[in-house]
């Protein structure tokens, strides 16, 4: 059985759970151990105690930690690559890039812990100087979705230890391997004991001892917008101080689609945005909104790309879709290709559920694409998670750009076209928090900001430089001579 990490030392749960395969449900890739709030209260006491310790250490420690990790992952790529594909579901060269991406975002942050100084400004009174400088919050707690198992971890784990906090990370509850992986990793990067802790288990024990516990300074979470308000209001309603958090929540991204956009390029972006990870990304490009001249070709186009989208076991190298991550959200995406029917959408391709793929039984979806919906439609408003994209007609690029911003979301927006008008007043435009011109709505480089508007996120920017306005706090300091 894998165990938790409390306190420098690998301990027993009080239950523990199988990980399941949801390429084939025969295959149990563990048993790994599962966490009640007392065993979480353990691990927020020792990264309590140890913090203080960690901030003191040099940022060369500090880079030499995250550095060391960072090469562990990349050289290890391959191994874990396959044990993410193995119980996420995303297919194996998706999964190797993701390991990949965790590997450099610790190699960036090492790098944040010697870049990272401060301000020295002119006191308005006379003699005197202000410091500005950063401290850490303290101790974080991370608690992170099945749909990037080791990408997101890394995102959040990374900067919090290179700003000099201590961390208790809760993963989603159905891919704890890779967890579990970088955690082991962590674990011999000479750290010490209590700075990281490794608590698995439900969010209803562990997510809730995080949140309610005020030795708890700041909480960071991606997930569900539902999940994401319940955070939100457990921090502010906690006895003690309240906690600073930090949410990304969902999206129903577009990707606009203009007359004159390069077909190939558009119907790239709108295959890779839509159903890329199996569509199971907060950024997927799940409002294709396409205007009058060019949508059935555009159609046309995407359905004979779609013919030829293999689905199967995602670490079977003939796969380029795998399947959807578990029983309950292939019932999702399914109860969502249903309304949309019933809504008056036609499909134009996919949306059948399969049983079993080679013999082997799993979550199949092949990926569906509606067209003559409209944007007041449920499965245009409401985030699907799953390899279901939607086409919208409309006139012109004005109603183009109405439509795209029409949504409670704004995580990320997407705009094809030619002529560099259109994409300047796009990317002006576009109310979200990332824009992509001629490029898919999904991934996203390692060192730069992450992060939406809207309904799709709370708080500072995640990721890059800007990591640091959640992961420290600032001190202003007066300095007399
Ligand atoms: C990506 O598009 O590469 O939960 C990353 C999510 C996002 C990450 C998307 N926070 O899907």
């Amino acid at each position: 059985m894998k165990r938790n990490h409390i306190a420098g030392e690998w301990v027993d749960g009080r239950t523990a759970a199988d990980n399941i395969n949801p390429s084939d449900t025969r295959d149990v890739v563990g048993l790994y151990a599962r966490a009640d709030a007392e065993q979480a209260a353990e691990a927020i006491a020792a990264a309590h105690a140890a913090q203080p310790r960690w901030a003191a250490s040099t940022p060369q420690q500090r880079f030499d930690a995250l550095d060391a990790v960072g090469s562990e992952l990349l050289a290890r790529r391959a191994e874990l690559g396959d044990l993410l594909a193995r119980e996420e579901g995303k297919t194996l060269a998706e999964a190797v890039g993701e390991v990949v991406r965790a590997g450099q975002i610790f190699k960036f942050f090492a790098g944040e812990t010697l870049r990272t100084g401060g301000e020295l400004l002119p006191s308005t009174r006379p003699g005197l100087s202000v410091e500005i400088t950063r401290e850490p919050v303290g101790v974080v707690g991370i608690i992170t979705p099945w749909n990037f198992p080791i990408a997101i971890p890394a995102w959040k784990i990374a900067p919090a230890l290179a700003h000099g906090n201590a961390v208790v990370f809760k993963p989603a509850e159905n891919v704890p391997a890779s967890a579990w992986a970088l955690a082991e990793i962590l674990s011999r990067a000479h750290l010490p004991a209590g700075t990281f802790n490794l608590v698995m288990g439900r969010g209803r024990d562990v997510g809730e001892a995080l949140l309610n516990d005020a030795r708890v300074s700041a909480v960071t979470f991606t997930g569900s917008e539902a999940t994401g308000r319940k955070v939100a209001q457990a921090c502010i309603g906690r006895r003690g101080p309240m906690a600073r958090f930090q949410l990304e929540m969902g999206g129903k991204n577009p990707l606009v689609v203009l007359d004159d956009a390069d077909l190939e390029v558009a119907v790239n972006c709108a295959i890779n945005g839509a159903f890329f990870s199996t569509g199971q990304r907060c950024t997927a490009s799940s409002r294709l909104i396409v205007t009058d001249a060019i949508h059935d070709r555009f159609v046309a186009a995407m359905v004979e790309r779609m013919k030829a989208l293999v689905v199967g076991d995602a670490r079977d190298a003939r796969t380029s879709i795998g399947p959807v991550v578990d029983a309950g959200q292939l019932q999702q995406d399914t109860d969502y290709i249903d309304i949309g029917r019933r809504e008056g959408a036609r499909l134009a391709f996919g949306g059948e559920k399969r049983e079993t793929v080679d013999g082997k039984p799993g979550f199949y979806l092949q990926p569906a694409l509606f067209v003559d919906t409209h944007n007041g439609m449920r499965i245009n408003r409401e985030e699907i998670f799953g390899p279901v994209a939607s086409v919208i007609r409309v006139r012109d690029a004005e109603e183009a750009l109405a439509t795209a911003n029409d949504t409670e979301f704004g995580l990320s927006s997407g705009v094809c076209t030619t002529s560099l008008k259109l994409a300047s007043h796009f990317k002006r435009h576009l109310q979200a928090g990332m824009v992509m011109v001629n490029a898919p709505t999904a991934g996203v480089d390692p060192h730069v900001p992450f992060g939406g508007r809207k309904g799709s996120s709370h708080g500072p920017r995640e990721q890059g430089r800007h990591a640091a306005e959640f992961y420290t706090t600032v001190k202003t300091t007066y300095v007399a001579p």
